[in-house]
């Protein structure tokens, strides 16, 4: 008799040793409480502006329901061009150095199949985004992380990248303004992290998503420095800026070769991303700059309340500089992020990400996502204020 199928088994084992997502994990609870208010998933609350959503319907109205070229319609991948120029100091030919992605998610994960051998070690600073380890460790890359502190308002060091250098190293991926931290860096050492680039031979993949979500200060590109056009891998999107997350819509400048190898592992996979979301980003980039601005304005109000709010209720909060989300540590608590996130939301029904889900250096906080309404976020302070009087 043939031995029981077990579909587990057949799971490769890169595959098997990936955990889930902390983020998803918590908000599978998070779907079964009532009223629950949620500072979870870092998404826009506004909806698409009108314009843009007008756009994607003009497309389909007009039968724009085919593949575009691999890369992307070359419309777009103009309009690119010139912002990455105007906004970021860096120019990039739209022909052979641009391509359109499905998001910076895909954008993220063909430029590391592109570029990792099984054993090489990928440096970048946690906490950070959910998916970079798993996506490291998914093209059997070594990731090798350096963590950043409160204390440095989550800036990551050149010291410390150096620190962590060794023969195998290759990749440096950074990403300011930091998801979840809110950190950014200064032009001063972010050219200290390309003279150590520089001196060790390393390509830097840069994920600027939160870019144009920056409240303090000029926003500098690593890829706009002396030297680091050639090296660097410069990853953008159109979710956050635009409130644009479910177009799903992204894309990837670099130097040629990297662009071309990247497109060939696209072509296989992807394809093209979609057309009508590639005409909706196209009206996005080039009349959606105003928009950004009234959001970022709104973000701005709410990021300067939330922060207070968790001062005065004794939880230290560091002033994020860029993206969304506020970083409170509740180490003075003695609960682990974890249980501290969990608790909250069945005493209050209030919903925050645990810190460790954004690696071990993020035990100890919370991530708060102020993408939603002042109201809202009002009335979830309160609740928060009313949990730590309790404990
Ligand atoms: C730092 C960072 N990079 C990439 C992404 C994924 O973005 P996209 O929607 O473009 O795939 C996110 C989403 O939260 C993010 O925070």
């Amino acid at each position: 008799m043939a031995a029981p199928f077990n579909p587990e088994s057949f799971i490769a084992k890169t595959i098997r040793d990936i955990p889930r997502s902390g983020i998803r994990e918590f908000f599978d609870i998070v779907q079964s409480q009532k009223s629950v208010i949620s500072l979870g998933v870092g998404e826009p609350d506004f909806v698409t502006p009108w314009h843009i959503r007008e756009a994607a319907i003009y497309a389909l109205e007009n039968g724009r329901t085919t593949y575009t070229s691999n890369l992307g319609l070359l419309k777009l991948r103009e309009a690119i061009a010139a912002s990455t120029e105007k906004h970021f100091k860096v120019t990039y030919d739209p022909k052979t150095q641009i391509i359109i992605t499905v998001g910076v998610s895909e954008a993220l994960d063909i430029a590391l199949r592109a570029l990792i051998n099984p054993g090489d070690e990928i440096i970048y600073h946690e906490p950070c985004y959910v998916s970079y380890a798993p996506s490291i460790s998914m093209v059997h890359g070594v990731p090798v992380a350096v963590s950043c502190t409160a204390h440095n308002n989550f800036a990551v060091t050149a010291e410390a990248i150096e620190k962590v250098i060794t023969p195998r190293s290759k990749v440096l991926v950074l990403n300011f303004p930091t998801n979840p931290t809110g950190g950014t860096m200064t032009r001063t050492d972010l050219l200290k992290i390309a003279d150590v680039v520089l001196r060790h031979n390393l390509l830097v993949i840069t994920d600027e998503i939160y870019s144009e979500l920056t409240f303090e200060g000029e926003h500098t590109s690593i890829a706009s420095l002396p030297g680091m056009r050639e090296r660097t891998i410069f990853l953008h999107g159109f979710s956050k800026a635009y409130a644009m997350t479910g177009f799903r819509i992204g894309y990837a400048c670099g130097p040629v070769e990297l662009i071309e190898a990247m497109m060939r592992i696209h072509q296989y996979s992807m394809l093209c991303a979609s057309i009508i979301s590639q005409e909706a980003a196209t009206e996005a980039i080039l009349h959606g700059e105003t928009d950004t601005a009234e959001m970022r304005d709104q973000y701005r109000v709410r990021r300067n309340f939330i922060v207070n709010a968790f001062n005065q209720m004794g939880l230290t909060c560091h002033l994020p500089r860029g993206s969304f989300y506020a970083f409170p540590s509740i180490k003075n608590t003695g609960l682990t992020s974890k249980d501290f996130a969990l608790r909250l939301l069945q005493q209050e029904q209030v919903a925050c990400v645990p810190g460790s889900a954004f690696g071990p250096s993020g035990e100890g906080y919370l991530r708060a996502c102020f993408a939603t309404s002042l109201d809202q976020i009002q009335v979830a302070m309160e609740r928060t204020a009313r949990f730590i009087k309790r404990l």
